[in-house]
């Protein structure tokens, strides 16, 4: 026997028994972004590296360290599993020029790929549900993109998901508390661990996110961007916790949160959870308003987020949140060489009404089929032997109750179980 061909590192299959929970949370998800009139947008997988070099930042983790790059061995081309979605977006918004008929509420879903080191809840192949609206630079839709995902937790059933904020300001007021913090930063150097150290000129905000403990009092009593923001954006952060209030959404100002992304401005958000140790960030996203032309599009403003589909999923199997079984109505069994026909005939029909049938396969006695149509979880096992088929009949067994089996005409079946 040759040796079994396991898995890549980090990347998972979704199992049958899974199946439900994914169902369910993909068939809720696209409800609830109807709701509020976001539209489905695909974009390919692969992406010409740049892409993300020039909107994450060449000085983030993700395109430091975590991208699956390969060079296109036919031509050249230097190539990247997108990281994540946003860029994507953009560029095919951009390309067929989407905002030329207005702003554009979209959203996508998909497999994303980040070199991590894997640990539970974080994977080098998960899944996002993305939410993008471009063109609209107010702060209601800041506050309606929040609002919804609100939304969307008490759909799926899940509690203890927490809201917390923080407003970046304006390019001009980052780059003011940048050299601010750099200051400060260089004044500590002998606290600086390898990583902040080759962060210090080149994206000192995300020294903040440290999570060394030996660098926190130094983080601590690092300035704060609050008291270098510009009065718009002050502004705009009062209106959309304004907003926020009035819906009764609660929220925590965060003020160290700045993301690992560098695109964002203005107001950022993650919502989190203490039920999945430390991977708990379920969903992440921020204005953007820079981005567009960045990658070569006419300004226009832009916000959006994007959520951890596996680590909702955990989530919702840790909770509460219910589940519809996967299983057929009829689970069908049958035995003989007469039978084998008319069996095909009766399934066909069922599904020609509706009923979802599972048509034994692989033979056995009718003990043996009747143990697997118990185990499939259907409501009915439909029986035919020869008898039957020479009678043009069924057996009609109920499973998840205490009901006699009764014989019936098979053009009366259809209608009998669908009732
Ligand atoms: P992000 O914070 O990098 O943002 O990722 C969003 C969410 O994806 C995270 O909060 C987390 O739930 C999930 N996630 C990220 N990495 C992993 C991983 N390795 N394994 C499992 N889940 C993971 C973005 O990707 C932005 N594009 C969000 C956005 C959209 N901002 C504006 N629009």
């Amino acid at each position: 026997m040759s040796e079994t061909i396991q898995s890549v590192k980090g990347m998972n299959d979704v199992l049958p028994d899974e199946g439900p929970a994914w169902e369910f949370f993909e068939s809720t998800v696209r409800a609830w972004l109807r709701r509020y009139g976001y539209r489905q947008i695909r974009m390919p997988i692969l992406e010409r590296t740049d892409l993300f070099v020039r909107s994450i930042g060449e000085v983030t983790d993700i395109v430091e360290k975590e991208m699956f790059t390969f060079t296109d061995k036919l031509n050249g081309d230097v190539l990247t599993l997108r990281p994540e979605g946003t860029a994507s977006c953009v560029r095919a918004a951009i390309q067929h020029n989407l905002l030329y008929a207005g702003p554009q509420r979209l959203w996508y879903a998909g497999p994303m790929f980040r070199h991590e080191r894997p640990q539970k809840g974080r994977y080098r192949q998960f899944h996002q549900v993305g939410v993008e609206a471009l063109g609209l630079g107010g702060p209601d839709i800041d506050a309606e993109l929040i609002i919804m995902g609100a939304r969307l937790w008490r759909d799926l059933g899940l509690a203890d998901i927490a809201l917390e904020i923080n407003t970046l300001g304006d390019i001009d007021a980052r780059a003011r508390y940048r050299t601010r913090l750099i200051h400060y930063l260089e004044k500590h150097q002998d606290l600086l661990d390898g990583d902040a150290r080759r962060r210090l000129h080149t994206n000192p905000l995300r020294v903040l996110d440290s999570k060394n403990p030996e660098m926190q009092a130094m983080i601590e009593g690092a300035p704060k961007l609050l008291d270098d923001l510009d009065e718009p954006s002050l502004a705009h952060f009062e209106a959309v916790q304004r907003l926020l209030r009035h819906a009764g959404v609660e929220y925590r100002i965060n003020t160290r949160l700045v993301r690992g992304l560098d695109y964002y401005n203005r107001t950022v958000f993650e919502w989190v959870t203490t039920q999945l140790g430390a991977q708990g960030t379920v969903c992440a996203g921020g204005r953007y308003d820079g981005l567009i032309t960045q990658i070569g599009g006419k300004a226009a403003p832009a916000a959006g987020f994007a959520m951890g589909v596996e680590r909702l999923i955990a989530l919702m199997a840790g909770g509460s949140a219910s589940m519809p079984p996967l299983a057929p109505d009829v689970y069908l069994v049958w035995s003989g060489e007469a039978a084998e026909l008319h069996a095909w005939r009766v399934a066909e029909s069922l599904r020609d009404a509706g009923v979802d049938v599972t048509l034994h396969a692989g033979g056995g006695s009718f003990k043996s089929q009747m143990k697997r149509a118990d185990g499939s979880g259907a409501r009915f096992a439909v029986i035919i032997g020869d008898d039957e088929a020479a009678a043009g009949q069924v057996t009609l067994k109920p499973l998840r109750d205490q009901q006699e089996q009764t014989r019936v005409r098979a053009e009366d079946l259809p209608a009998l179980v669908a009732r």
